[in-house]
């Protein structure tokens, strides 16, 4: 459990990373009234991403035309990005990599650059690998709970941010960071040495499915991460298989990413929970305590759709 002073510091950055998100949507909007029409300024997804020195930013179809005058206006707000870049609505994600489409619209074409985010740096290039500076407060949730000496093995581990995050916060730790992405391990790598992690951060390229027995991982965990919130649910058999139960004492946890579907108010969690569940104990025959420790929305992705996490509690029960 997190102490109630890191609860306060991760509640305020939380608080100051909304109030920054909502000065700049504010910002774009004041920008471009005037310029664009009012039914215009509707259809505007006011809300951007910041990558290092590269803005993401989601225009509306209707939008097409408009897309130069939004990007003058990010320019003058932001007079020290690189490039902007157009991530097309309904642009097509890679189902294995996660990465979209981007379309610069303004600046430079390359589109690598530094993001810092909690005194660590990350080397990133958004066209070749994952990454969302709007999972900074998960990650540092995350970072808060792990405990001295922690074995961990994050899954899906892109360039290596959940698992920076941690190592910073928690530097007795071991934390496997697996990835199939090539570009993304190779960014890890570079993460790796940048943040002098090296011997606490090991990267692994490959299919976390096969990489955890050819490495011996099986049996190690006391903790493990699965940022894949579509596809979590196939791979849980092998975190459970991860978990170090035989151990004395605390138990072991599994970070549970999902895509959850209803009302907040109407139990979101429950069918997660449930599916997790079942899962999970056939996997390990049954003889298992599963518990959630914590569970939250981690980001609201479409009407009543919303990335969720559950963080599991896991023992051996014989
Ligand atoms: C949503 S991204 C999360 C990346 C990272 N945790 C972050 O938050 O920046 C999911 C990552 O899982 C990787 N991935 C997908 N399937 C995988 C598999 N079978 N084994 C290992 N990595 C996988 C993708 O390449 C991608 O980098």
């Amino acid at each position: 459990m997190p102490s109630f002073t890191n609860f306060l510091r991760i509640t305020r950055k939380k608080f100051e990373f909304e109030q920054g998100k909502r000065r700049s949507v504010m910002k774009l909007k004041e920008a471009l009234k005037g310029i664009l029409e009012d039914n215009e300024l509707k259809k505007l997804i006011a809300s951007y991403d910041i990558i290092g020195d590269i803005i993401l930013i989601r225009i509306h179809p209707d939008l097409e035309s408009k897309r130069v005058i939004i990007a003058d206006a990010l320019h003058k707000i932001h007079p020290r990005v690189r490039s902007v870049t157009a991530v097309p609505l309904y642009s097509y994600t890679d189902k294995l990599y996660r990465t979209k489409d981007l379309e610069v619209i303004w600046g430079d074409e390359n589109l690598e650059t530094t993001h810092k985010e909690s005194g660590c740096f990350f080397r990133v290039n958004p066209r070749s690998v994952f990454f969302s500076p709007r999972l900074s407060y998960e990650r540092m949730r995350i970072a808060k709970k792990v405990l001295h000496g922690e074995t961990i093995i994050n899954m899906f581990s892109g360039v290596g941010c959940f698992s920076i995050v941690i190592a910073k916060n928690q530097p007795r730790t071991k934390i496997y960071s697996i990835d199939v992405n090539p570009y993304a391990y190779e960014y890890m790598k570079k993460n790796v040495r940048l943040n002098k992690m090296e011997g606490k951060v090991i990267p692994i390229l490959g299919d976390v499915r096969e990489e955890l027995k050819k490495l011996g991982l099986e049996g190690v965990a006391d903790r493990v991460l699965m940022p894949l919130p579509e596809q979590a649910h196939s791979f849980l058999p092998f975190a459970a298989r991860a978990l170090n139960l035989d151990k004395e004492g605390a138990g072991s946890v599994i970070h549970y990413y999902d895509i959850a579907q209803g009302r907040k108010e109407d139990g979101l969690f429950k069918m997660s929970f449930k599916r997790a569940k079942d899962i999970l104990a056939s996997a390990l025959e049954n003889s298992l305590r599963v518990e959630i420790e914590e569970q939250r929305i981690v980001r609201s992705v479409a009407p009543r759709k919303y990335h969720i996490v559950l963080d599991l509690h896991i023992e051996r029960t014989e």
